[in-house]
């Protein structure tokens, strides 16, 4: 059965591409840090009728990512990739800390680029990579210096590929959306309501309808 391999599946858009890919017939395999949170999509999933398996990853990790491939990679036909993972600390510049710059890089841009590179001779088999960026990886923003850094990276890194690869079996979808009313604002005052934010389904629903058609998708903010 071929499988949607989601990081950062336990929440936020992460949970619901998965749940929308289960109903298109994708066996969906969950990974993050948290297994509560891997387990409660999961469940969601299952309650819908989808087939789905998760572990715990951490995507900063090059330990994890080999113990994935070891344990996991010749069980499954993976077709569909989306680095989803990512984490945000904003504010001015001169108030940003060393931990937070390691941070958004090693999860944003390092983690997607290890796993890629671990996953490389399946995926040249047939598969598509959805990179989750955001609009800040199309433009800067004020207070948003290192998350907008790390989110051009990862967009360069898609578009290298997507030129390496044009031709072959391998795609590479690049997706930027503005904000999102998920987790991901928990801890943060940069958004005063997020309430106004478009709902992660929305944005799930637009990747899944666009991924076979487009190598690029935009979603930008609600007005
Ligand atoms: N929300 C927005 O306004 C917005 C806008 C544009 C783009 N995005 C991007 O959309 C993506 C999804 O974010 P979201 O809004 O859905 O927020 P979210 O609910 O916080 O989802 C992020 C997920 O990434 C996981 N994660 C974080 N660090 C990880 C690590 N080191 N290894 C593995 N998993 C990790 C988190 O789970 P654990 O903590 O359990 O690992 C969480 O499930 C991110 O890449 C974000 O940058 C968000």
């Amino acid at each position: 059965m071929k499988t949607a391999l989601i990081t950062g599946g336990g929440s936020g858009l992460g949970k619901e591409l998965g749940k929308l890919l289960s109903g298109q017939g994708y066996h969906i395999f969950l990974l993050g840090r948290t297994e509560d949170r891997l387990k409660e999509a999961g469940t969601e999933i299952e309650n819908m009728g989808g087939q789905v398996s998760f572990t715990t990853l951490d995507v900063r990790s090059a330990h994890d990512i080999h113990q994935f491939c070891k344990n996991h990679l010749s069980d499954l036909n993976v077709e569909l990739l989306i680095h989803n993972a990512g984490v945000g600390y904003f504010g001015p510049f001169k108030e940003s800390t060393d931990d937070e710059l390691i941070s958004m890089f090693e999860t944003n841009t390092l983690g997607p680029i290890r796993l890629t590179k671990a996953l490389l001779p399946q995926l040249e088999k047939g598969c598509t990579i959805i990179n989750i960026i955001s609009t800040a990886g199309l433009r800067g923003k004020k207070n948003e210096s290192l998350y907008v850094a790390s989110k051009f990276s990862l967009r360069g890194f898609g578009e290298s590929l997507q030129k390496e690869y044009e031709g072959s079996n391998l795609r590479i979808v690049n997706a930027y959306m503005g904000g999102m009313d998920t987790p991901f604002w928990e801890n943060s005052d940069h958004i005063s309501d997020t309430s106004r934010l478009r709902s992660p389904k929305e944005v799930a629903e637009t990747i899944v309808n666009e991924y076979r058609k487009k190598d690029e998708i935009v979603i930008e903010s609600k007005k």
